[in-house]
């Protein structure tokens, strides 16, 4: 083993952004044809090793070499060449492009005569998405129509039809659920057969256990232990991540059961021309409200739709007894409805990231601080300083362009931002989708203070022990409507998977 050359050496990797060091002294090596596993918390350095390694981002200092080889990996060109290739966090696929000329890009495939026909080129991806199990994906539709979790499956299946030598996977579960995560098990399985060396980051340690025979984990930029899988109790390596003892806990539920007041919405057999085709419920005062179901249920045309982001087909929604009808986001969040969303993709859809964090969080509210056209620049900062307090979001957010933050802030800012709007329902889609254990607490601890302080909370996640936890009731939707409520000692996770899964043994329940 010792005269192995490896896949990848990094030695003494430096990498800073201005004050913030991403990686200060980081080496690491990586066994060829094995499953590495890089874990670390939100900022840890993960995704710049990943960024450095695609040719993305240059180290300030440290050597690189691949196979052996020193590698100056200038370019996504140059890190191609020497037969790296990545499915990236942030999914780098062209949103109005069809699925087609998103695989073919950057650069289509070459035949012996130059580049290959367009007929040829289909051929070959449709084969490709064949022998990937992807036969449910359409070549011909564009990416923005189609769900997140397909959207991380192409993007993977894009980097593997390039056939690389080294694999580098950026948290590609944490878009996906039970089967879609199998099923990259099996694709990572397939590749490792063919002596792919594979890079995958996670945060969820099952996977690393089912995937990966060694790993590595950062924190704060800082190389912290590297080993086999199997050498590391699951308690060890949170201890690592965390650098503190740290058992993953859901914040406890009020002595009391606090009381649910009075109904706030109401969802009157509300149906879209999309996935959702029925769903009827209650929601309260000091209420959270589950919802659970595998990708592409109905639960999220009912978030979009309750949201005025997607127009409703059938049915109405009630806010404090009153018929509304919610057009548009804009309407959504007017002081007369109140109702606010956290959407799933916060990278695109929440933020818009090249503001800083402070403006992202007025967006929704600029006119409460602008007099005469002019905005108030103390009050806007007061009120941000202060709902970032809240959430325990740096200050430095304040004035750093969003895109600089990692994930678990920048899902921090998106609900500060509608702290500050004092909506009074809180819509939130799977807000924990790759987020360390402590950024996840803080969220669970945000979402029950905002109900105990008398909002009401719909919160989807594809987490089921989230929903047992927090949820004071659990709508499960099942082919597009609700096929059971769940409370009380109906509220498991055996139940919910059950009725997500279709087995109907609890749809009576509804
Ligand atoms: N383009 C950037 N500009 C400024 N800071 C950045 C940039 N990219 C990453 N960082 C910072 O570097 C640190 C490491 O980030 P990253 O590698 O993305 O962490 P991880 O993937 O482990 O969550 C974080 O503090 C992050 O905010
Ligand atoms: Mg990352």
């Amino acid at each position: 083993m010792s005269s192995e050359i490896p896949a990848i050496h990094i030695t003494h990797a430096g990498k800073a952004y201005g004050a913030t060091i991403a990686l200060d002294d980081v080496s690491i090596s990586v066994r060829p044809g094995t499953v590495h596993a890089l874990l670390g918390e939100n900022g840890a350095g993960k995704s710049t090793i990943v960024k450095v390694l695609s040719g993305l981002v240059s180290p300030d200092s440290g050597d690189i070499e691949i196979f052996g080889k020193a590698a100056q990996l200038w370019s996504p060109r140059e890190a191609h060449r020497l037969g790296i290739q990545t499915a990236f966090q942030e999914m780098t696929l062209v949103r109005n492009l069809t699925v087609l000329d998103n695989m073919l890009i950057p650069e289509a495939p070459v035949g012996l005569s130059g580049m290959m026909s367009r007929g040829k080129a289909r051929q070959s991806v449709a084969a490709h998405f064949h022998d990937m199990g992807l036969n449910d994906i359409h070549l011909d539709d564009e990416i923005g129509d189609l769900d997140l979790a397909v959207r991380q499956k192409i993007e993977i299946a894009r980097a593997v039809y390039r056939k690389p030598r080294i694999l580098l996977l950026d948290e590609p579960t944490s878009a996906l659920s039970g089967p879609d995560v199998d099923w990259l098990g099996n694709v990572i399985r397939g590749l490792k057969r063919q002596g792919t060396t594979v890079v995958f980051i996670s945060h969820r340690l099952r996977e690393v256990r089912d995937f990966c025979d060694e790993l590595t984990i950062l924190r704060g930029g800082k190389h912290v232990a590297s080993g086999n899988v199997a050498d590391y109790e699951d308690a060890d390596v949170v201890r690592m991540i965390a650098g503190r003892s740290l058992i993953h806990s859901f914040p406890p539920r009020a002595e009391q059961r606090h009381e649910i007041g009075r109904e706030v919405l109401r969802a009157d057999r509300v149906g879209t021309e999309g996935k959702l085709r029925e769903a009827s419920f209650s929601l309260r005062e000091g209420e959270i409200l589950g919802v659970a179901g595998l990708q592409g249920m109905g639960q999220l045309d009912l978030f979009l739709t309750a949201f005025g982001a997607m127009p409703l087909a059938r049915g109405h929604f009630e806010v404090d007894g009153q018929t509304v009808a919610i057009a548009s986001p804009k309407d959504a969040i007017s002081a007369r409805i109140g109702i606010s969303l956290v959407p799933e993709e916060r990278k695109t859809e929440g933020l818009f990231l090249r503001l800083s964090g402070k403006h992202n969080a007025t967006v929704p509210i600029i006119e409460r601080f602008t007099r005469f056209g002019l905005i108030d620049k103390d009050r806007e900062d007061e009120a941000v300083s202060e709902a970032f307090s809240r959430v325990e979001v740096d200050h430095r957010a304040l004035w750093s362009r969003a895109d600089s933050f990692s994930g678990g802030n920048q899902q921090k800012i998106a609900i500060a931002k509608w702290l500050l709007t004092e909506s009074h329902i809180l819509m939130v889609y799977d807000p924990t989708r790759g987020i360390d254990v402590g950024t996840k607490n803080e969220l669970y601890q945000l979402m029950r203070a905002y109900a105990e302080a008398g909002g009401a909370v719909v919160f989807y996640s594809t987490e089921i022990p989230e929903l047992v936890h927090l949820a004071d009731r659990v709508l499960v939707f099942y082919a597009g409507s609700v096929a059971a409520e769940l409370a009380g000692a109906e509220l498991t996770e055996e139940n919910i998977l059950g009725v997500a899964l279709g087995s109907g043994s609890k749809a009576s329940a509804a």
